[in-house]
């Protein structure tokens, strides 16, 4: 029965387009400079979570976005957002996870990778499973799904050209909002299962990183989707 109700409440409060979420973006970086001007020009209310919201930079990111964003301490960020993107430091996602507090039957989106090894030479994984693993642990009543990770900050902006973003999340409900915010963005959506495959993904990233380190041929990944 418990099982139902959560079922019922999470498509009532993810399965309209024509409802304004407030989400929460963690970090005033270049994702979040990326992403949070883009979902507040689709109607959603931004709050940026950042360690220092009075600093020039936090002022500088509210002041891009439309709308009324603003710029909290993190952990108030989330407190009335039903989506959380954490745009912050591939390597301290666990750690910045937790410190946001209680994060049942939210939506949070993971475009991080966690990366090690030489922007020199080459990159590989930092971790053993996948920061979208990590942050489901840390996290277990919230609704993980990994997005926005195997594209530069400017193609989420500006894409150019056909590109697909890759998804992974044990919730359908979880992962149909975020394809709405992703397809709004003229960006294309694409399934690729639960969040253990965010591993996948993640890899995908040092693919295309070290393909573009090492002068071998730039790309974006589109795929074609097949029925
Ligand atoms: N840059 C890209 O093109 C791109 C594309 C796809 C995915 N990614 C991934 O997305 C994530 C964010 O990338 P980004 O380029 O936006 O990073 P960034 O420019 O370095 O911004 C990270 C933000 O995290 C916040 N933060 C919180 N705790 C921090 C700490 N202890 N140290 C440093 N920053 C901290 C900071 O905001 P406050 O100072 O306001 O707290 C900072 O602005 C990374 O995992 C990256 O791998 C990046």
């Amino acid at each position: 029965m418990k099982a139902m109700v959560t079922t019922l409440a999470l498509l009532v409060s993810f399965s309209s387009v024509t409802f304004a979420d407030t989400i929460a973006i963690i970090g005033t970086g270049q994702v979040a400079k990326a992403l949070g001007p883009e979902f507040a020009a689709q109607g959603h209310d931004i709050v940026y979570g950042s360690r220092d919201p009075d600093s020039q930079n936090a002022k500088d990111i509210v002041a891009m976005t439309p709308g009324n964003a603003t710029a909290q301490l993190p952990k108030d960020s989330v407190r009335d957002a039903s989506i959380v993107v954490l745009a912050v430091p591939g390597e301290l996602v666990e750690e910045i996870a937790r410190g946001l507090g209680d994060l049942s039957g939210k939506i949070i989106i993971d475009p991080t990778n966690a990366l090690e090894g030489d922007w020199e030479t080459e990159l590989s994984m930092g971790v053993s499973t996948s920061n979208g693993r990590i942050i489901q642990d840390a996290a277990p009543d919230a609704f993980v799904v990994k997005a926005f990770s195997t594209l530069n900050w400017r193609q989420m902006v500006e894409p150019g050209g056909d590109i697909s973003i890759l998804l992974a999340g044990d919730s359908e409900a979880a992962k149909a909002k975020v394809s709405e915010l992703v397809s709004a963005m003229d960006l294309h959506p694409i399934d690729l299962g639960d969040i253990d495959n965010a591993r996948w993904i993640e890899g995908m990233t040092i693919l295309w990183l070290n393909n573009r380190i090492s002068g071998r041929p730039h790309f974006e990944f589109h795929l074609r989707v097949v029925d």
